[in-house]
């Protein structure tokens, strides 16, 4: 079925213009079976980065994570195609790339992800999930989160 996803490429990822490039041109291989529809960098607020992790407030990595997401501009991805929610948490992999390195080490966050933190992606994990983050990151486009 198609579907559309949200993913980010996180700061860590984004501080080096040569691995979004070289993330962008994989995706835009076709065999990725994606297509990138729409695509922004921002940067977040503390408040920002609270309310999309909202679910993790308490955690122990969670100041970190605020942290790092604020600490500079990352990128937003609206990505096309079938089974586009699997398909992207497929290539992205484990949460944790050191885990991804030992297990899936062609995955994204295996070749690039830092640390558990500064895992360098995320990908809508649901089609509810993905509706709601890209009404966050595209309005315009994904109207009523
Ligand atoms: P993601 O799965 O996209 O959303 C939650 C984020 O929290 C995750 O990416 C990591 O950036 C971070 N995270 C998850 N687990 C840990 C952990 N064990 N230690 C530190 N950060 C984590």
């Amino acid at each position: 079925i198609r579907q559309v996803t949200l993913a980010l490429l996180k700061p860590d990822l984004c501080a080096d213009p040569l691995r979004v490039r070289a993330v962008v041109n994989i995706l835009e291989s076709a065999d990725s079976g994606l297509e990138i529809l729409h695509r922004r960098r921002l940067l977040w607020s503390e408040e920002e980065a609270g309310h999309f992790y909202a679910e993790h407030k308490g955690r122990f990595f969670y100041e970190r994570l605020v942290g790092y997401m604020t600490s500079r501009a990352f990128e937003a991805l609206a990505l096309e195609g079938p089974n586009a929610i699997q398909q992207w948490r497929s290539l992205i992999g484990p949460t944790q790339p050191v885990r991804a390195r030992i297990s899936m080490p062609m995955t994204l966050r295996a070749m690039y992800g830092l640390t558990d933190t500064r895992n360098s992606f995320h990908g809508s994990d649901s089609p509810e999930t993905a509706r709601a983050e890209l009404a966050l990151f595209f309005p315009k486009f994904y109207p009523g989160a």
